[in-house]
């Protein structure tokens, strides 16, 4: 056991404060007061041999030895404050942010060209009061073709020679086909309602083709049907006219030519002036040579087809037209190619 004297508490302390300001973290400190405050630390040694001691000396160097303990202890709780500190300073630099550096842009999404130009054309035919439905993608051959006055072996199928389902039931082989226009939904709306019927349908169409600049197997379209008591020819091409006037402004022009489809009679396709030429048409690859791109075929509903879905046809009488939006898309934003559109390259599709 030490012998205590006023030297030995002395030097202890002074060793001791020293090799505090050494100790660093939350161990090399529970070292330290283990060893010089714990229960066999040295300063409780000495402390404890006080007992042997006389009084006087006693009394003196208790005191001495108590207000050593005293200033260690205090010492060491401000050490151990200086190192939680230390460390906690050592933790902000580590994890320091800078709050100056640009941040990482998130990469957000937009519509497909396609459905913003689905979106323009629909809200244009709805400003005009159409309502707006959609269609199964497959279609039975009843649809696509029998009641659009297209029986099995009209040459008209052969324009739409297509991609066929194999449907099978207890009935036997249904055919069935990805349909190759919107046309059906005519047939469909018009069984499920009575006239005045007033609707735009967009979907998607698919067809066996050899693809082209403005050719794709593919594609969407937008069926427009209005059916009603004394709707003429003039009804038509004044919507028509309005609609290429919403979408176009005033100055493209429109031209009406006498078309085929079995279901309308008379038929018309519409074209818009070639963007890429501006109508000259000379070695153009877009218009192909003629000035102008077709964006719709059109006409006035067949009687027959208006029989079929069981329409008075001495009563009602309408017109129809199927628009492709992407041809749309091409004239409003020159777009050189229809494939651009489903080739899946963002940076074609970003533009928009
Ligand atoms: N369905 C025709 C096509 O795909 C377009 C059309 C629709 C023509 C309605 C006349 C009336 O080409």
């Amino acid at each position: 056991m030490t012998q205590p004297s006023a030297d030995s508490i002395h030097s202890l302390t002074q060793r001791a404060i020293l090799q505090l300001a050494e100790a660093s973290d939350a161990e090399a400190l529970e070292q330290w007061r283990v060893a010089y405050l714990g229960r066999r630390g040295e300063l409780t040694n000495i402390l404890r041999g006080l007992s042997g001691l006389d009084m006087e000396q006693r009394r003196e160097l208790g005191a001495l030895g108590n207000r050593a303990k005293t200033e260690l202890e205090e010492r060491l709780a401000g050490r151990t404050a200086e190192v939680s500190r230390a460390q906690q300073d050592a933790a902000f630099a580590r994890d320091r942010i800078d709050v100056t550096l640009p941040g990482r842009p998130t990469i957000q999404g937009r519509l497909h060209p396609t459905t913003q130009i689905v979106r323009e054309i629909t809200d244009a035919f709805a400003g005009m009061g159409f309502s707006i439905v959609e269609g199964p993608e497959v279609e039975w051959d009843r649809y696509n073709f029998e009641m659009l006055n297209i029986p099995e072996g009209h040459p008209a199928r052969d324009m739409w020679n297509s991609l066929w389902v194999d449907y099978r039931d207890e009935g036997g082989r249904q055919p069935m086909l990805l349909r190759t226009h919107t046309s059906p939904m005519q047939a469909r709306v018009m069984e499920s309602t009575q006239p005045p019927v007033r609707v735009v349908v967009p979907g998607k169409c698919y067809r066996y083709e050899a693809t082209d600049a403005t050719h794709e197997w593919h594609f969407y379209q937008i069926e427009g049907l209005a059916v009603d008591e004394g709707i003429t020819f003039a009804d038509l091409k004044g919507t028509l006219y309005e609609f290429a006037r919403r979408l176009f402004g005033e100055e493209r022009r429109v031209r009406f030519r006498c078309d085929y489809f079995p279901f309308v009679e008379p038929g018309v396709d519409m074209s818009i002036d070639c963007f890429s030429c501006d109508g000259n048409g000379e070695g153009c690859r877009i218009c192909r040579d003629s000035g102008w791109i077709e964006i719709m075929g059109a006409g006035m509903v067949h009687p027959k087809v208006l029989a079929d879905v069981g329409y008075d046809t001495e009563k009602y009488t309408g017109f129809a037209f199927g628009v492709g939006p992407e041809r749309v898309a091409m004239l409003k934003y020159g777009i050189d190619d229809i494939r651009h559109f489903y080739s899946n390259d963002l940076r074609f599709l970003s533009q928009f």
